[in-house]
């Protein structure tokens, strides 16, 4: 495995499945101890949209996938409305592999700086492997995984290279779903500007 955490390390291991493995295998990631599972990706391995989220939820610790809660609904919502099939069309995984466990030991809290850190060369090894030609990073976590910068309102809808894969960050699902409202310039009406846009580049791209 990664002998240190080196956010650009070069490609690692030859293959998706290389990277799966690896990570299924992990003991020593700073959430093994957390009693949470890991729960890395679902979709098309050879699609050319990557979805890039947060950390997996408790829905998603139970069934062993990512983005299938109420935000994964909300998600598939968005992916659809932008002709995307989400099975079909999308490779969709987080930026930290286990939920990290809240206090109380039910509930779950946003990853810290080191878990974030920690992950941050699967993620990398799995844009390599998965090679699309577009990344969206859902939330400022991904955004500080794969930028290593956050500010979601001033970087959503803003296209960017990363590893010379066009990226762009969006909102996060959970998010919009606390933030219901449709008016101009509302968050939602800012997620359907945006679905269009990448709708738009990934045709552009792919002919
Ligand atoms: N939110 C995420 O970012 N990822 C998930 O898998 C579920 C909820």
């Amino acid at each position: 495995m990664f002998p240190s955490n080196l956010p650009n390390a070069s490609k690692q291991f030859s293959s998706l499945d290389d990277v799966l493995n690896a990570l299924k295998g992990m003991k020593d990631d700073p959430l093994a101890n957390a009693g949470t599972n890991i729960v890395i990706s679902r979709g098309n391995p050879g699609a050319k949209l990557l979805l890039i989220g947060e950390a997996p939820g408790p829905q998603e610790n139970i069934q062993g996938k990512p983005f299938v809660g109420p935000a994964g609904q909300l998600l598939d919502k968005i992916l659809k409305a932008g002709s995307f099939d989400p099975d079909r069309d999308v490779y969709i995984t987080n930026s930290v592999f286990r939920m990290p466990p809240g206090e109380d030991g039910k509930s779950f809290r946003k990853p810290n700086d080191q878990e974030i850190d920690y992950y941050r060369p699967f993620v990398f090894e799995i844009i390599r492997s998965i090679d699309p030609l577009v990344i969206l990073l859902t939330g400022n976590v991904a955004c500080q995984s794969v930028l290593k910068k956050t500010g979601i309102t001033s970087l959503r809808g803003q296209w960017t290279q990363v590893e010379g894969h066009w990226s762009m960050p969006i909102f996060h699902p959970s998010y919009l779903l606390r933030n219901q409202s449709r008016e101009p310039g509302s968050p939602k009406s800012m997620m359907w500007d945006d679905i269009r846009e990448i709708r738009r580049k990934y045709d552009e791209l792919r002919s």
